[in-house]
């Protein structure tokens, strides 16, 4: 696949066939995105990459946890709830998604099942939980050098075919993670990944999200014209 046809087509896939994904597929993928730029060529990164009766477990805890009413234990900061033209964004393509599955506003059993199938991270035949180095935690750097990798992961694992959603969701009961994941005590838990083949029947899968534009995000400075 050409690259622009990867960034152009890449979506978040939130339902996946139920079939393995071969482990000698996920190392080539990683190996391809580890190419990404870090801060000093640091690579802060590491990568847990669960399956089976592991991952069912997280699930499982997940879910559990976040039925009891566990308050989300992510081990980072995550700053005020989302406000102004952000929210609006937020809402908008949650109505997207909710458009393409057919659910109602008013339908609040599947607006709960559908928050539920995230923290089940979309029942992904894989997670990959993105950890970085704790001797650098609290520096701002470690979770941007994350974040390069992770886009570059996405990507790669859709020019191999591979479908993800980044999921949040699925690392909030870090507790739950952590200790089903085996994580080390000197790594801190940034995010995790849901990766499998996509389902072409499930219609959150087709679901276009929409960008500001160029003009709207740049500023150009010095130019001629
Ligand atoms: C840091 C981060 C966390 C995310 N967490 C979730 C999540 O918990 N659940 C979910 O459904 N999507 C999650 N997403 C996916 C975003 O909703 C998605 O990337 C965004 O709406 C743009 O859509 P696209 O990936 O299809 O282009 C997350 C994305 C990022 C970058």
């Amino acid at each position: 696949m050409k690259f622009d046809e990867v960034i152009q087509h890449r979506r978040s896939i939130r339902g996946y066939l139920d079939k393995p994904v071969p482990k000698a597929l996920v190392r080539e993928v990683l190996a391809l995105a580890m190419r990404a730029p870090t801060s000093y060529n640091t690579q802060p990164w590491n990568f847990y990459v669960v399956t089976g009766e592991v991952l069912d477990r997280i699930r499982q805890g997940n879910v559990e946890r976040t039925l009891a009413g566990v308050p989300d234990s992510r081990e980072f900061r995550t700053g005020p709830n989302y406000d102004g033209v952000h929210r609006e964004r937020q809402i908008g393509v949650a109505k997207q998604l909710f458009a393409a599955m057919g659910i109602a506003r008013e339908d609040k059993a599947r607006r709960d099942d559908w928050v539920l199938r995230g923290f089940r991270q979309f029942d992904a035949p894989v997670s990959i939980v993105v950890t970085y180095d704790r001797s650098i935690h609290g520096s701002d750097v470690a979770p941007f050098d994350c974040g390069g990798v992770v886009n570059a992961i996405v990507n790669a694992a859709w020019s191999r075919g591979l479908g993800c959603v980044i999921n949040s969701q699925g690392i909030m009961q870090s507790p739950v993670v952590r200790a089903e994941a085996g994580i080390a005590d000197d790594q801190v838990i940034q995010t995790c990944i849901a990766m499998g083949w996509p389902d072409p029947g499930f219609a959150a899968n087709a679901v276009v999200s929409h960008r500001k534009s160029v003009d709207e995000a740049a500023r150009f400075v010095g130019f001629d014209d």
